[in-house]
């Protein structure tokens, strides 16, 4: 199992290159395939065709919460890691023909709840075991993700948003690694539709860290956003989805 996990500022194109991302291992044949929507934005669903509330699937958010919290949360009986992994399985995860989907949600009652966060850890290490691979949409603070979902992933995706000063890139990027317990093999830098590629190397000097390269401006991923349209049915000769796809060949993933 390999856990790939998108990082970066709203709007950087993070969800558009995990969608990206899904449509490349789904073309190459990979599976058992999850995503995992770890953004509060939540449009990872949307960008590949996916429709939660239609489908009846609940965010792991709100399973938590119904366990839990509204449920009174007894700790007798079957262990709560076990309990949250059965309801995951039936109520939340969406099972696709190409992928799996779980999106986190947004309703979490803040506070202490140790227990929850615990148990959700453990629904979710058990049931990612399942997958080949599991790619991850989450927001630029990694501690939910630390907290709530996993400690160790196989690769973070840092993806670049434009600015004046490349140093600000560089910055950004450092404080998040720092600001994370997550236990890592490889964090890769990537050059985000806005980010000017000629600033990619300065990047990679700054950080030691591998500049991917930039995921290509394109007018009809765009488009595809806008109208709510699956990025997984954009053709394959797509200049995003060509730029994302060379990614992970040169990391041999494809
Ligand atoms: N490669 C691209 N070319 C053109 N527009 C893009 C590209 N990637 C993303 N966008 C646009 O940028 C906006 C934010 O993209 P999104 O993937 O939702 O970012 P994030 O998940 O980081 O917030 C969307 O309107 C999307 O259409
Ligand atoms: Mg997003």
């Amino acid at each position: 199992m390999r856990t790939l996990v998108t990082v970066g500022r709203g709007g950087t194109g993070k969800s558009s290159f995990t969608a990206l991302m899904a449509k490349a291992f789904v073309e190459a044949g990979k599976s058992p395939i999850l995503l995992v929507d770890a953004d509060p934005d939540q449009n990872l669903a949307e960008m590949v065709g996916i429709d939660l509330k239609e489908a009846g699937k609940s965010t792991i958010a709100d399973l938590v919460v119904s366990t839990f919290i509204e449920g009174g949360g007894t700790t007798v009986g079957v262990p709560p890691a076990q309990r949250l992994e059965s309801r995951i399985w039936e109520n939340g995860l969406y099972e696709g023909q190409q992928f799996d989907f779980l999106g986190v949600g947004t309703k979490w009652v803040e506070g202490c709840y140790c227990m929850p966060n615990n148990a959700l850890k453990g629904a979710l290490e058990n049931l990612t075991k399942n997958y080949e691979y599991v790619l991850i949409d989450s927001p630029a603070g990694l501690e939910n993700l630390n907290r709530r979902i996993t400690s160790s992933v196989d690769d973070i995706f840092d993806i670049l948003d434009h600015s004046k000063k490349s140093q600000d890139h560089v910055c950004r990027a450092v404080r998040i690694i720092n600001e994370v317990d997550v236990q890592y093999k490889n964090f890769y830098i990537i050059g985000g539709y806005r980010f000017p590629d000629e600033l990619g190397k300065q990047a990679e000097n700054a950080l030691k860290f591998k500049y991917l390269g930039k995921i290509a401006t394109d007018p009809q991923l765009d488009d595809c956003v806008l109208n709510g349209e699956s990025l997984i049915n954009l053709p394959n000769d797509n200049p995003a989805y060509i730029s994302v796809k060379k990614m992970l060949q040169s990391l041999n993933y494809i």
